[in-house]
């Protein structure tokens, strides 16, 4: 899939995202190394600590269902009703929640604010000095 119609599939994510509290929505649409797409929006809860990002979403709806790699992440944010976007950084939790199961010298990240206008970053740039499950042996 290439990266418009993976930043689309981000943006039509974070239409269903569940934001009472901060108001501020996130779609992610993750792409598995055999082109699968999972998408996935943040859902916040009365008990905010709860609440998921969008990117981990995704992912966790990817893993449970036996996908464990992973090639490239677009990630779209802003205010709900926001009709012009800045990027939106993943968190330091989404960023180490990714890293487990990618290789981050390759995982590629879009951060959009249109189709047509985003950053791309690799996720070691993102995550440097990163702890990997390769400092426990796996
Ligand atoms: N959020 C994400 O979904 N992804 C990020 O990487 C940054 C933050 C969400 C969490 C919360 O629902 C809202 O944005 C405001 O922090």
């Amino acid at each position: 899939m290439d990266n418009k119609n993976l930043i689309r599939a981000a943006f039509e994510a974070r239409g269903r995202a569940y934001t009472p509290y901060s108001h501020f929505q996130v779609g992610a649409a993750l792409l598995s190394a055999d082109g699968q797409l999972f998408q996935g929006c943040n859902i916040e809860n009365a008990s905010y600590g709860v609440s998921n990002c969008a990117e981990r979403t995704a992912l966790f709806k990817a893993v449970s269902e036996g996908v464990r790699e992973f090639s490239k992440i677009a990630i779209v944010g802003g205010p709900e009703g926001a009709e012009h976007f800045s990027i939106c950084e993943p968190c330091g939790i989404c960023r180490q929640a990714l890293a487990e199961f990618c290789d981050i010298d390759r995982f590629t990240v879009l951060l959009a604010k249109s189709e047509e206008d985003y950053e791309e970053y690799l996720l070691c740039e993102l995550l440097p000095h990163a702890f990997l499950p390769a400092h426990l042996g796996k």
